[in-house]
């Protein structure tokens, strides 16, 4: 879907004294702006299958999307401080040949079907403002978060990556105990190697976290465990993020300006790339705005583990984006586990805890020295143990914290920004 061709509701209709303005589909008979006392949209007859999720499309700006069985208008109520908007979801109905699961097991399986994903974009947030909302569907379902914070306001944000039922449970439950104000995704949300393990699953575990905070996600190569499934649930559910259409995006969040890149395609190990052009001049922006660079992206390019990269292209590509541009944070999943790396004052984490069975972080050990001598020297931390990671951005000073799920905090280290 092309948010762009979203009708922009007219200014007597929708513009409240907030400057709250809501898009959907039907526009202008879903903008209104009632008060408080009005009654609520009827609920619609509409079974909810994945979400609702927030996803920043710019600083005040957000698009809200979940997916039903039903190809119906949703009623969808937001408030910001105060200020009321009822709108109407624009909806795209796909029909999906992915099918995963087991009908025995005590997750949902994913079923081939006709699906349709409902968005609103909700633009003119302001700064520091909450954002409620609420889908009129015959369950209710609401949540709440803060997607527009200022610059100077301190922020907290999660990582997760990797996550396979059931152990992603314990891990979203973790996440959710941050309290973060952003959830970041590292990739590779559901393996089909289990066959407990689907996308409805996931959605279920992380709807706790999707309520609370936006949602961004990273590709990563276990979207593409078969030929439909990169298109017909990543793409069809992530498409759009941030301030692109592609696979890659970039997210302003109060202080820091995040890059999630795409490691899966081969595009970023090119310099001379469209993926990393763009890179090049989010960065430049983001700096010269006063924003703390963050680079994520899946797959990472150092580990000890089976993981470990002969080809190094990868590598030469990001490092060199990061020093150009001063990024001291880098995270990656994709490795069962965690590992730190800190190459010339950046720091390489690698969380990819989420559930995923983990295996051992030094097998590949010999390889690496005896391809990259001291390489493995770079490594300060490693724990075999499934977790997260906390990244707190207060005042100029970035604070990262990797906690397991066992309750230990078990690395953690901060950096000046500037
Ligand atoms: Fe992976």
């Amino acid at each position: 879907m092309n948010r762009r061709a979203f009708l922009r509701l007219s200014a007597s209709a929708a513009v409240l004294s907030t400057g709250l303005i809501g898009c959907g589909k039907n526009g202008p008979a879903g903008g209104i702006s009632p008060s408080d006392s009005d009654p609520l949209p009827d609920p619609v007859d509409a079974t909810v299958t994945k979400g609702p999720w927030l996803t920043i499309l710019a600083p005040g700006t957000v698009r809200l999307r979940f997916e039903t069985l039903e190809d119906v208008p949703v009623p969808v109520v937001v408030h910001t401080d105060g200020f009321r908007a009822d709108l109407v979801t624009e909806s795209t109905t796909a029909t999906v040949t992915w099918a995963w699961g087991w009908a025995q097991a005590p997750t949902i399986e994913d079923l081939p079907g006709a699906y349709t994903v409902h968005d609103v974009i909700i633009e003119g947030i302001a700064p520091g403002a909450t954002l409620e909302w609420e889908i009129r569907t015959t369950t209710p379902v609401s949540g709440s978060a803060h997607p527009n914070p200022l610059p100077s306001h301190s922020v907290t944000l999660a990582w997760v990556a990797d996550t396979m039922y059931p152990t992603s449970e314990t891990v979203a439950e973790l996440a959710t105990a941050m309290v973060p104000d952003l959830v970041l995704h590292g990739g590779d949300m559901q393996y089909q190697s289990n066959p407990a393990d689907t996308w409805n699953s996931f959605f279920g575990f992380m709807q706790p976290l999707m309520r609370s905070a936006p949602f961004h996600a990273c590709i990563g190569n276990h979207e593409f465990d078969a030929p439909e499934e990169a298109t017909e649930l990543y793409d069809r559910l992530f498409s759009g993020q941030g301030d692109t259409d592609a696979r890659w995006h970039a997210v302003t969040y109060g202080p820091v300006h995040i890059l999630m890149l795409d490691s899966e395609s081969g595009d970023l190990a090119d310099v001379g790339s469209e993926q990393v052009a763009w890179a090049d001049a989010e960065l430049a922006a983001a700096v010269s705005s006063g924003l703390i660079p963050i680079v994520a992206f899946h797959r990472p390019t150092y580990s000890l583990s089976k993981h470990w990269r002969s080809d190094t292209t990868l590598r030469e590509s990001v490092h060199a984006l990061a020093i150009r541009h001063g990024v001291k944070l880098v995270l990656c999943g994709h490795v069962h586990g965690y590992e730190r790396f800190v190459v010339d004052g950046i720091q390489y984490v690698t969380d990819g805890g989420g559930g995923a069975l983990t295996y051992d972080l030094d097998e590949k050990r010999d390889e690496v020295e005896a391809a990259r001598p001291g390489e493995s020297e770079l490594r300060v931390m490693a724990e075999r143990t499934y977790g997260c990671t906390e990244i707190v951005v207060d005042e100029g000073t970035v604070w990262v914290t990797r906690t397991n799920v066992d309750g230990e905090q078990t690395d953690g280290f901060s950096f000046r920004a500037d």
